[in-house]
Parts: C-alpha cells; sequence; structure tokens
C-alpha cells in the first residue's frame, strides 16, 4: 500500500540530528490541526507561471517577491500560511514528528513518514513549493507570481543568489555560511572543507562534470534518480536518488551555518525552510526533474504505490488540502514552468 496522509492529531515532536549524527535535539513543528480536508485540484488558469533564473530577474521582480515574503512573516503566528509555519512544514514531514497511518505500531517501531531518501523527495517537495508560490501570490493579489530558482547547474548560477544577500531585505537570512558569501564558487561536492584555491575555475568544470553524472550517467532508471521504493509498513530511508544525494544535500550543508550546533538554517531538515533560499534550491531540483523527463527522455516510477502515496498541506486559502502523487506529475498541468536555460553540463564528460 502507499503511504498514506498524517494523522494531524498525532503528530508529535520532531528529532532533530546534527551533521555528525553525535548529538540531537527535540523540536515542535506541528501545523494546526484541521481535520476537514478537500481534494487537490488545480485553478483554472490562462497562463503558466514562469519560474525564472534567481540571477536573471529584474528589480520589479525582486521587490514583489520581497514583499509577498514580508506579508508571510507578517501573518498571525498561528496561521498556517506564516513563513515559520511553512518552514515547519518542512520539519514534520522531514524530521519524523508523523507516524505512518495504518500500520501497527508504526509508533513504537519508529515507522514515520520521511519524504527524503526515497521516491518520494521530488513529487513531495514539488508538492510543498506549489503551496508555497500560491500563498506568496495570493499576499500580493497575483495568481502569477512564481518564486525564482537558483540555477546551479550553470556557471553563472554557481554562487548564493545576489537578491537573498542584501542584509536589510526580507530575503536576507543571517544563518548562512559567511565564507559562502558572494562571488564564493558553489560546490557541488562539497563535504564540509573550503579548498585554499575556491577561485580556480576548475570548480566551476568539476560542479559541470558532477552535473552529468548525477543527471545522466548515474540516473539511468527512476529508481537511481529519483530514489528508491517507500510504502506503507516500510523502514524510512530506503535509499537517495543521485540528484537528492550530490548536488542537493551538498548544498544544503555549504549553505547552512557550521558556527551551528545543527547547521542551522540550510543545513538540517527542521530549520532549512527558515531560509528563503531554500525554495529557491528546490525549484532548481524540480525543474532538474522536469529536465531529466521532458528533456532527457526519462521515465518516473508508474507504481500504484508511487502515484497514489498522498499528504496534506495548507493552501492559501488555509484549507487542508489532500495531495497525491499522480496529482504532481506534470508541472504544466499544475500551472507553471520554467525558464528556458542552456544546459551546459548535459554534454560535458565527467
Ligand atoms: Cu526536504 Cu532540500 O530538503
Amino acid at each position: 500500500n502507499p503511504i498514506a496522509p498524517p494523522d494531524l492529531s498525532k503528530c508529535h515532536l520532531a528529532t532533530a540530528v546534527d551533521d555528525s549524527e553525535t548529538s540531537s535535539k527535540e523540536v515542535e513543528c506541528c501545523p494546526p490541526f484541521s481535520d476537514s480536508p478537500v481534494e487537490f485540484a488545480v485553478p483554472s488558469f490562462s497562463q503558466l507561471r514562469l519560474r525564472r533564473a534567481a540571477h536573471l530577474v529584474d528589480p520589479d521582480y525582486i521587490s514583489k517577491f520581497e514583499l509577498a515574503v514580508k506579508l508571510m512573516k507578517d501573518l498571525p503566528g498561528d496561521d498556517p500560511r506564516n513563513f515559520y509555519q511553512q518552514a515547519n512544514v518542512h520539519c514534520a514531514y522531514c524530521n519524523d514528528a508523523y507516524d505512518q497511518v495504518g500500520v501497527a505500531d508504526s509508533h513504537e517501531n519508529q515507522l514515520h513518514i520521511q519524504v527524503h531518501a526515497c521516491w518520494l523527495f521530488l513529487p513531495w517537495h514539488r508538492m510543498y513549493l506549489y503551496f508555497y508560490e500560491r500563498i506568496l501570490g495570493k499576499l500580493i493579489g497575483d495568481e502569477n507570481f512564481a518564486i525564482p530558482f537558483w540555477n546551479w547547474d550553470h556557471p553563472e548560477g554557481m554562487q548564493m543568489p545576489a537578491l537573498y544577500t542584501k542584509v536589510k531585505s526580507p530575503l536576507y537570512n543571517p544563518n548562512r555560511n559567511p565564507k559562502h558569501l558572494p562571488p564564493t564558487t558553489l560546490l557541488l561536492d562539497y563535504s564540509g572543507t573550503d579548498p585554499d584555491d575556491a577561485d580556480d575555475p576548475k570548480h566551476i568544470r568539476d560542479n559541470l562534470a558532477l552535473m552529468h553524472r548525477q543527471m545522466i550517467t548515474n540516473a539511468k532508471t527512476p529508481e537511481q534518480f529519483m530514489g528508491a521504493r517507500f510504502a506503507s509498513g516500510d523502514t524510512p530511508n530506503p535509499g537517495a536518488g543521485s540528484l537528492e544525494t550530490s548536488p542537493h544535500n551538498n548544498i544544503h550543508s555549504w549553505s547552512g551555518d557550521p558556527a551551528n550546533a545543527f547547521s542551522e538554517d540550510m543545513g538540517n531538515f527542521y530549520s532549512a525552510g527558515r531560509d528563503i533560499m531554500f525554495y529557491g534550491l528546490h525549484a532548481n531540483v524540480d525543474r532538474m526533474w522536469d529536465v531529466w523527463t521532458k528533456t532527457l527522455g526519462n521515465k518516473d516510477f508508474t507504481e500504484d504505490d508511487y502515484l497514489n502515496a498522498a499528504f496534506f498541506f495548507y493552501d492559501e486559502e488555509k484549507r487542508l488540502v489532500k495531495v497525491k502523487v499522480s496529482d504532481v506529475v506534470d508541472s504544466e498541468k499544475m500551472g507553471y514552468t520554467y525558464e528556458t536555460r542552456e544546459l551546459p553540463w548535459r554534454y560535458t564528460r565527467p
């Protein structure tokens, strides 16, 4: 059977583990409780929302984005659309606040709902971004509003995008590695140590080679690319796909502040959603999924246990919505698409 949506009334404390897996702490991140979900439906639209590269957007767009994020931060703390409530959505699904529903003794046996390190990684994060984007759009009265993507697979995007690093901006977050502010080159294979020659162009070449490897060489099947199957009753974390392991995980740890005990914000699941840069990182993860299917011609999983896995989110109207993986397999049917960018890694041989 597929993973069923959580029982929100039984949400419990979540657990955050540090990078070296030597210490852990309990955190509270359960969403407000509601027991009357509606089924997911995409509102009708006349044009696709266009997600653009974060380093190419114009000042007007940045002002709109800043206003939307500020309004989201200003919502009452118990509004499920509030900025920190939204960060908690990630915490609850990713730091084991939910037990699997319909599985005997799931609590005692630690059979949690975990959307990382398995085939749910891509569809779950697509849902999460979808609602996030619609909430931002609603707050500024622009139903065509689209979040930007951090174009980290392209040499021009291989540093923290500047729009997130202006100190007075609502897009700023102080909990980032101070050594990795622009123009430091992002290392897609980052393992916790900074090279002495950080501005050597060879790092760009290494990044492109890594992208080629993780998008093509190591991504021949849905298991390899998307992650291992994970169904009801299974032990969490059966295995991450190539895109999740690296670049994705490495960008998280490269971004978070190592001076914080749990590498907050970006370096830990429980706090990652508090950094607006998270959504830029994940928009590009989501774009890479589109590229893998639409441009590179690969096929997703077709098993019912994949397509029928379901989750709850709050939408822009504060309604609790039940979404299934089958609802999100095609981004254009959800009303959005990505600006076309070159894929310089495509023909770069590792
Ligand atoms: Cu849910 Cu980038 O992690």
